[in-house]
């Protein structure tokens, strides 16, 4: 029986439970439950004097902030990403958006097999990866092929054949939050002569992805969901360590040319990965996201792994004691070697009580559509007996609002 005290105690026990400390909470009473650190993780108390530092040096140093400190920032942030993601330092970059990264890694990896111009991706990637991946396969003359949401190591080398040159898929479902196995699938596309391109979006900072030990060509991901950077924080782009160096980048800029102040006429690529830099890093931005990465770096992935895997397990079991029974299903592999940081649970008109539990309940997730009920439980601010009470509220506004008959606009998705 999981009461409240029982969730209690697992926070006693938890070696993480003092990070919370370490992060901006909103000051409401009650304060509201924040199932949605997976889409924005909240601000570490840190970020406001990091960014406050750079204004200041901006402020006081103008330009000559650059050499001073700017360009080390941002190697700076792509060694913290690289640590989190079990990459090489040097095969990382941090700019750009996981859209704009994402164009430019499959773009090069076509680009470098003309004779494979298809992709396979599958039917449940982000919409943002799917429009990317049929440009770039349009643009190379191939086609993009998908296959089944969420797929097993067996559906993808079914679906690699000598046209494709290369396999692109998110290591977490965004909907389901299944986790795909980045390693198997990874070997099958290597052995069958195509480039594996990975979005790391749901996974990097709450799920180890080991990408050097993985063999993994290119990744891409965002840093404001479990790497806690801010909204729009800038995005990485990694690059197996031997393999950039025969990649071309679609978008040549001067901060990817091999002397950029330099000012040479003639593009001549970066060696390596920064050759996927393009223009001028953001640098407040940067700043802001330092904080969020040194606190995924001071707790360690294996250790927020470990308490995702608890929290998530906690919800998913207050789940079927208390939302079964009133039509809400979980959707989420129960396995927790198939799952990653987030539950989605199958409700009728989720979109709806998602708001409504935003407006009336205090509890923050999100809904995807058709009926997803989304709540991402990130693990560094998080405490169980969060994930408790968040449960019990919900239980309790699906057991007392007749929440199919209610028409409040929810308003657009975030
Ligand atoms: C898997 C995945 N890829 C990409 C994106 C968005 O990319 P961008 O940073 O370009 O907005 C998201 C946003 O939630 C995502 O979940």
């Amino acid at each position: 029986m999981i009461d409240r005290a029982w969730a209690a105690r697992l926070d006693d026990e938890d070696p993480l439970a003092p990070f919370v400390e370490r992060f901006c909470l909103p000051a409401d009473e009650p304060p509201p439950i924040y199932f949605d650190g997976n889409s924005l993780g909240p601000q570490p108390l840190a970020a406001a004097a990091a960014v406050r530092a750079e204004l200041d040096r901006w402020g006081s140093r103008l330009i000559r902030g650059w050499n001073e400190r700017w360009l080390a920032l941002v190697d700076a942030a792509a060694d913290r990403v690289a640590q989190v993601v079990g990459a090489d330092a040097n095969a990382v970059v941090v700019g750009d958006s996981t859209t704009v990264c994402l164009h430019k890694a499959a773009s090069a990896a076509l680009q470098s097999c003309p004779q494979r111009p298809d992709v396979v991706t599958d039917r449940g990637n982000f919409p943002t990866d799917l429009y990317v991946l049929q440009a770039v396969a349009d643009g190379a003359g191939g086609r993009l092929r998908m296959v089944a949401a969420a797929p097993g190591v067996d559906e993808v080398a079914a679906a690699v054949d000598d046209r494709v040159g290369l396999v692109a898929l998110s290591h977490v479902d965004f909907r389901t939050g299944a986790l795909l196995d980045l390693r198997a699938i990874t070997d099958v596309t290597r052995r069958a002569g195509a480039l594996s391109l990975w979005d790391l979006s749901h996974s990097a900072g709450v799920v180890p992805v080991g990408l050097d030990d993985a063999g993994v060509d290119l990744a891409v991901g965002c840093t404001y969901k479990y790497l806690n950077g801010g909204p729009g924080a800038p995005a990485y782009l990694y690059g197996r360590p031997g393999l950039a160096d025969g990649l071309r980048t679609p978008i040549p800029g001067w901060f990817g040319h091999v002397d950029p102040f330099a000012m040479e006429s003639t593009y001549r690529p970066a060696p390596g990965i920064d050759r996927f830099r393009a223009g001028t890093p953001p640098i407040l931005s940067i700043a802001a996201l330092l904080p969020g990465l040194a606190l995924v770096a001071e707790a360690g992935v294996a250790a927020i792994r470990a308490k995702s895997v608890a929290l998530t397990g906690l919800a998913i079991s207050l789940a079927d004691a208390w939302l079964a029974p009133l039509d809400v299903a979980v959707v989420t592999p129960r396995d927790p070697d198939r799952r990653g940081g987030h539950v989605a649970l199958r409700c009728p008109n989720a979109r709806v009580v998602s708001a409504l539990l935003v407006e009336e309940h205090g509890v923050i997730g999100d809904a995807r559509e058709p009926d997803i009920l989304r709540l991402g439980l990130s693990p560094l601010h998080l405490r169980f007996v969060d994930v408790h009470d968040g449960m019990r509220r919900i239980a309790d506004a699906l057991a007392r609002d007749d929440v199919s008959a209610r028409t409040i606009d929810p308003g657009p998705a975030p």
